[in-house]
């Protein structure tokens, strides 16, 4: 009988790949990791790899220390003898710079799919950042699937929220705030963004006349400096709507920026795709079904 994989989880991803194997069947292992004195990463498979398929677990919020260690992984447990090695990342880095915008920049999204594509045989993950970008087949030359969140997001809030207005803070939400309202039979609209720096955000507000009765839900895929939800969520105030829930996927929240939304909204939610305080949405299931249905491409 061929054995369950064999899910590794970078050190931080430990509770997640729990969750993946209560969901979906699989061992545990484990991988060593510290820094030497000197800043260089040491890093050490604990269970032993030859023959198994092996799904290494490692969400990349913290994208250049954690890809260099998933790099060291993936390359260990290949020349342990695995006979496949998959990356389970229920967040993705280095999809938002997918073109250049200006003469000279880098077209990070392309390189680092090149890298990872170099390294493991398939790719899971959670709602990447896809925008200019349909698919990631379009940058990425391994099986890879894109797990949605939005009916995890939508149960959570058909469940905890009273009487919901999905709200969009700009355009490329209107796909996920579409697709959870038609889940849940809410009403939603999508505002206008305008981004002039990280920290610079502006929105704009559809008409919302009869609306007045119902709970603003923000949805987002992504809270990184925060300042699209804050933008959104000051916006409802000055137009009279009730505080704002806010449901994002992955919670980035760099810096101060989780303190100075929770300030501005009446409660914040997020997916377990990045471990934060934050976190109430559980994306094991979903992420278990599709590493379940990717289809394996053998090493050569
Ligand atoms: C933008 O394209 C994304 O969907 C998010 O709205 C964005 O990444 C949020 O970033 P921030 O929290 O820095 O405003």
């Amino acid at each position: 009988m061929t054995p369950h994989p064999l899910i590794l989880p970078l050190p931080g991803n430990e509770s997640f790949a729990r969750d993946l194997a209560a969901a979906g069947g699989g061992e545990v292992g484990a991988v060593e990791s510290r820094r030497f004195p000197d800043g260089e990463t040491y890093l050490r498979l604990m269970s032993p790899v030859a023959g198994r398929a092996v799904d290494l677990v490692a969400t990349l919020a913290g994208p250049d220390p954690d890809f260099l260690r998933l790099a060291f992984a993936a390359d260990a447990a290949r020349a342990q003898g695995a006979a496949r090695v998959r990356l389970i990342a229920p967040y993705l880095a280095y999809m938002r710079q997918d073109k250049a915008f200006h003469p000279g920049e880098a077209v990070t999204s392309d390189t680092f799919a090149r890298l990872v594509s170099l390294l493991v045989d398939g790719l899971v993950t959670v709602d990447p950042h896809l925008h200019r970008r349909a698919a990631l087949a379009d940058l990425y030359t391994i099986p890879a699937a894109a797990v949605q969140a939005a009916p995890a997001l939508a149960d959570w809030i058909a469940a905890e929220v009273e009487r919901p207005l999905l709200i969009g803070p700009d355009s490329e939400s209107a796909q996920w705030v579409q697709a959870i309202a038609e889940r849940i039979g809410a009403p939603w609209a999508v505002m206008e963004k305008t981004r002039r720096g990280d920290f610079d955000v502006s929105v704009e507000l559809p008409d919302l006349t009869g609306r007045a009765g119902h709970t603003p839900v923000l949805v987002d895929d992504i809270a990184s400096s925060g300042r699209t939800l804050i933008a959104a969520a000051e916006l409802l105030a000055a137009r009279g709507l009730a505080r704002p829930v806010c449901a994002v996927v992955h919670a980035l929240f760099a810096g101060d920026a989780y303190a100075r939304l929770k300030a501005v909204v009446a409660r914040v939610v997020s997916c377990d795709s990045v471990p934060h305080p934050s976190n109430a949405i559980r994306l094991a299931p979903l992420v278990a079904q599709a590493m379940a249905a990717l289809p394996d491409r053998p090493r050569t």
